[in-house]
């Protein structure tokens, strides 16, 4: 089984050499899987969750592409579903760490997803990155919800690109805002293409919508109210009594931007035991159109214009 963020390159070859391979930035690379581009490291551990992963009815599955608020729904979902509990364990570690990803955590350890039963919760929450196409079936199987967060793709690129600047790797072959946009628009990007990604999640959420939830970071940031009170009813656990309003006001104050990367462990640099990144790397500014200071024009066009061709055709507009 594959170690630890062990990475592959031309100097150190993935034992399978059928595997189609792309650069993306430094010495990483990323490998095509069904279809997808995934970050070298989580090849084997994405490959093992189709192959193993059997999700719960009472599950509740977090799917996003990286970097379009993946955190920040983490402690929203975690806030709405345990708001009963007198604990309040945000406070204390990072959303990340409190809500495990299957591909990026439990199927990265040895354990190979046997360390599943890490909460004492009857209700467990899971995060992934894998796209529609090669995990619906699995979430199909069981009753489990899923719920999807996507974010305009400008500025998931350009939080991506911050995001991988932390990864401090570029002295002598530095990633460019140029080489990223080029690497978009192509698809190469970890759980790319972007576009094929969000569609068939959109998609199903049309046609059943008491399974799949969509929302995205602009609308949470515009009425963060609004889609905290229709996720819980989605999750069945609507807020019901005479202090709702409160409830949902203070679970929206407290998983703000402003409030959760203020907590000591989210401004950490130290490493998680799920990334190998700083935990404060998952919080920058969580702005809306941060990308207008970072992308050209022209790489803005060319990026619209390819959003109008995938998006809009399908009534998804962005
Ligand atoms: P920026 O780099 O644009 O600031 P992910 O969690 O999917 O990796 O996405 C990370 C992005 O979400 C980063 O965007 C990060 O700052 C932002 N983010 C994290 N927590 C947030 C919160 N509570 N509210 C708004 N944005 C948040």
């Amino acid at each position: 089984f594959i170690s630890n963020y062990e990475t592959f390159s031309d100097q150190n070859p993935h034992p399978d050499s059928t595997i189609q391979k792309q650069k993306w930035f430094s010495d990483e690379f990323l490998c095509k899987f069904k279809g997808f581009w995934i970050w070298s490291p989580y090849l084997e551990p994405t490959k093992k969750v189709v192959e193993d992963f059997k999700p719960l009815p009472s599950d509740v599955i977090l799917a996003s592409f990286p970097k379009t608020g993946t955190t920040w729904l983490k402690a929203l979902l975690y806030s709405i579903i345990f708001r009963s509990s007198k604990e309040k364990p945000l406070l204390f570690n990072h959303p990340h760490e409190l809500i495990p990803s299957l591909e990026t955590k439990l199927y990265l350890e040895e354990s190979n997803g046997k360390n599943l039963e890490f909460t004492d919760h009857k209700v467990r929450i899971l995060g992934t990155h894998i796209p529609y196409q090669i995990i619906g079936d699995i979430l199909n199987s069981s009753d489990c919800k899923i719920v999807y967060v996507t974010r305009n793709p400008k500025d998931s690129l350009a939080s991506l690109w911050h995001f991988v600047q932390k990864a401090k790797k570029f002295d002598e072959d530095p990633w460019t805002v140029e080489t990223a946009v080029d690497q978009f628009c192509n698809g190469v990007v970890p759980f790319g293409p972007y576009y094929d990604h969000v569609l068939p999640y959109r998609e199903e959420s049309w046609k059943r919508p008491w399974k799949i939830f969509f929302v995205t970071f602009e609308e949470l940031k515009e009425d963060g109210k609004k889609h905290v009170k229709r996720l819980a009813e989605f999750l069945g656990c609507p807020f019901e009594g005479e202090n709702k309003e409160e409830q949902v006001e203070e679970i929206v104050k407290n998983c703000s931007f402003e409030i959760l990367s203020n907590h000591e462990i989210n401004k950490s640099s130290e490493m998680p035991e799920c990334f190998p990144l700083p935990y404060n790397s998952f919080f920058r500014n969580g702005q809306v159109g941060d990308y207008n200071n970072y992308l050209k024009p022209e790489m803005i066009h060319q990026i619209d214009a390819i959003t109008r061709q995938k998006f809009h055709a399908s009534g998804f507009v962005y």
